[in-house]
């Protein structure tokens, strides 16, 4: 259930990586490569480049990079397949339709009527919002402040009194009753048969991160009983994973994402500027809407509501942020209610002034946890401290863990040392955690020096790939197996694989990366820089990295060799005296850099 490579590959080709950047960022050609400001971080001069030559872009400023589908998923927030859709569509390519079983078509075939129902009901709430039966549902999104503008940013709607004209209006367009019955759209009950579901209702429709409409939120105007109906869930909304407002958040360019509680929050945030904001839809947070929170963001802002709930839901929440790799920060909206109530009443600027303070998820912890104990109280005191220092055990940074020591040590007025010593204590009991006290010199030391390693297999990997006629030279002493770090290990074996068919492609290579992550750290591996002058130097450190990556293999090669295996053993030998030969400058390399 895969597109050929060789397809996948055709398509890349059929988009020049030059053109559509330049869709979205002005560049301007300086030598071979074209260089423009960095759309992935804040710049004021430009260290984003696009080379023509490599079809790959690379930014010295951040280390974003990639080919084009990479651009397009960074950018845009598209998974490779959607980067892949808009791409072959640019090029007039047409994507042959995947095989898919029986079963998996009639699924496919369902949602897709499904999605169609969903697009075809949202248009008939949007109409009639607008029309006269729709006034009184306008009045009441007018007196809550909502623009034009922002009503039909959200394809807000408005379903009417009568209890069964959506269900007329699809029954016309001649969608089965099985079907809308599955829609979620309609109750149906013995007595009056089918019937809509929303009645006399503001209507919010919910958009998946592709803009298609999964279901539908309806507010009464007033305050009658229940003030929200959502769409139940279907074959097409999952309420667990997906978050309302998302798809406009995802493109928002901001460093986090601001969760909150409800529909009119989000709106709200969205008319004032905070276009980053997106809510859960009418559930508690779940753990795939973590995750999914996580693939547009490192930082998310909590703001719900000011009660006693909205604690507990924060709470609940920050522990599911911190599991998908979220750092999060919990903004006080006191004395008001929510967003949209303090926006309302202090403006926006004040609004930013709260997201801008916000405070640390483990503080906010502390300071709930504070309430469960009588802090006049000596063992009061020393209990909420045990309690801290237990819960501190769980940061297995030691500076992290330090840090917080010392900002805790502040905030309850207790000395630090006091705390560390609590801490170190617990420790050696095996509380919490095991292995959270580590010592450190040898682990640290060793990560140092492994990296140095990287950055030679770095360096090679561009050189490889920016100097061809280096590959003859250097493939004598240098296989893919040296290149110890995994993810290099695979883009060696391929690169290597390229030359024997014939030339590199770094841009090409790329497409057997579709994880974004792995794109852009691939990305990075043919970018490396050192800052070398003249032709010698170059050689000097081309040199000393075919010796490094040596040294490095021949070590990995001892630590992982089995003891019956002759051939490895005589293998490790002649790698030895290689490596012995070429430090004594007995060996030459006859590599020029042109
Ligand atoms: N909600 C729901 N059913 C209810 C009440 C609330 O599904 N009976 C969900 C909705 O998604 C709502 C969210 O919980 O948006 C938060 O509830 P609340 O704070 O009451 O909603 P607000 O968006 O603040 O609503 P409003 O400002 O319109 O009163
Ligand atoms: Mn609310």
């Amino acid at each position: 259930m895969r597109y050929s490579d060789d397809l996948i590959e055709e398509i890349r080709m059929k988009n020049d990586i030059v053109d559509v950047i330049s869709g979205y960022v002005k560049l301007q050609r300086k030598g071979s490569s074209y260089f423009g400001l960095c759309p992935f971080h804040n710049e004021k001069s430009p260290s984003f480049s696009v080379s023509p030559g490599k079809q790959m872009y690379y930014c010295f400023g951040c280390g974003a990079g990639g080919n084009v589908f990479t651009f397009l998923m960074e950018y845009e927030n598209f998974t490779f397949p959607e980067a892949l859709e808009m791409l072959a569509d640019r090029a007039g390519v047409e994507l042959p339709k995947l095989e898919y079983s029986k079963e998996a078509k009639e699924q496919a075939d369902l949602k897709s009527a499904l999605l169609q129902i969903n697009k075809e009901a949202a248009k008939f709430y949007y109409y009639q919002l607008r029309q006269k039966v729709g006034e009184q549902g306008m009045a009441y999104l007018k007196g809550r402040e909502l623009s034009d503008e922002t009503i039909n940013k959200f394809g807000l709607g408005y379903s009417d009194k009568f209890s069964n004209n959506l269900y007329r209006y699809l029954k016309g367009k001649g969608y089965s009753d099985d079907l809308l019955r599955q829609s979620g759209l309609f109750n149906v009950d013995e007595k009056r048969g089918m019937y809509d579901k929303f009645w006399n209702r503001v209507i919010y429709p919910i958009m998946d991160v592709n803009n298609r409409v999964i279901g539908f939120g309806g507010r009464v105007m007033g305050d009658a009983k229940p003030k929200y109906l959502n769409s139940p869930e279907t074959k097409i909304f999952d309420k667990s994973r997906n978050l309302y407002g998302l798809n406009m958040a995802r493109s928002s360019r901001k460093k986090n994402l601001i969760i909150c509680e409800g529909y009119m929050d989000v709106i709200s945030m969205h008319q004032a500027g905070f276009n980053n904001a997106v809510a859960s839809l009418g559930t508690a947070l779940t753990s795939q809407q973590a995750s999914l929170l996580k693939r547009y963001t490192d930082e998310v802002l909590i703001i719900y509501d000011s009660d006693e709930a909205g604690v507990k839901a924060a709470l609940r929440a920050i522990p599911m942020l911190k599991t998908a790799g979220l750092s999060t920060k919990v903004i006080n909206l006191r004395p008001y209610k929510d967003p949209d109530e303090f926006i309302k009443n202090m403006g926006k600027e004040a609004f930013q002034e709260r997201l801008d303070h916000g405070m640390n998820s483990f503080m906010y912890e502390l300071k709930a946890l504070e309430g469960q104990y009588d802090m006049e109280d000596p063992q009061g005191r020393t209990d909420f401290f045990k309690e801290t220092a237990k819960r501190l055990l769980r940061f297995e940074d030691e500076l992290e863990r330090s840090s917080y020591i010392k900002t805790i040590a502040r905030t309850y007025q207790v000395e630090p040392e006091e705390l560390r010593k609590m801490v170190n204590r617990l420790a050696m009991k095996g509380a919490g955690m095991t292995e959270t006290v580590k010592p450190k010199s040898g682990q640290n030391r060793n990560k140092e020096k492994q990296n140095g390693y990287e950055v030679s297999q770095k360096l090679m990997l561009t050189w490889l790939t920016s100097y061809p006629e280096i590959f003859g030279e250097v493939s004598r002493y240098i296989g893919p197996d040296d290149f110890t770090r995994p993810l290099y290990h695979q883009v060696a074996e391929l690169l290597y694989e390229q030359y024997r068919q014939g030339e590199p492609n770094p841009a090409r290579l790329l497409n057997q990366f579709t994880d974004s992550e792995e794109q852009t750290e691939v990305a990075a591996v043919f970018n490396a820089t050192i800052p070398l002058d003249s032709e010698q130097e170059r050689e000097q450190a081309l040199l000393d990295v075919i010796c490094r990556m040596k040294e490095d293999s021949i070590a990995h090669r001892t630590e992982h060799l089995v003891p019956t295996d002759m051939q490895g053993l005589m293998q490790l030998m002649q790698a030895k005296k290689e490596l012995e030969e070429l430090k004594a400058g007995k060996l030459h390399l006859h590599i020029s850099f042109r």
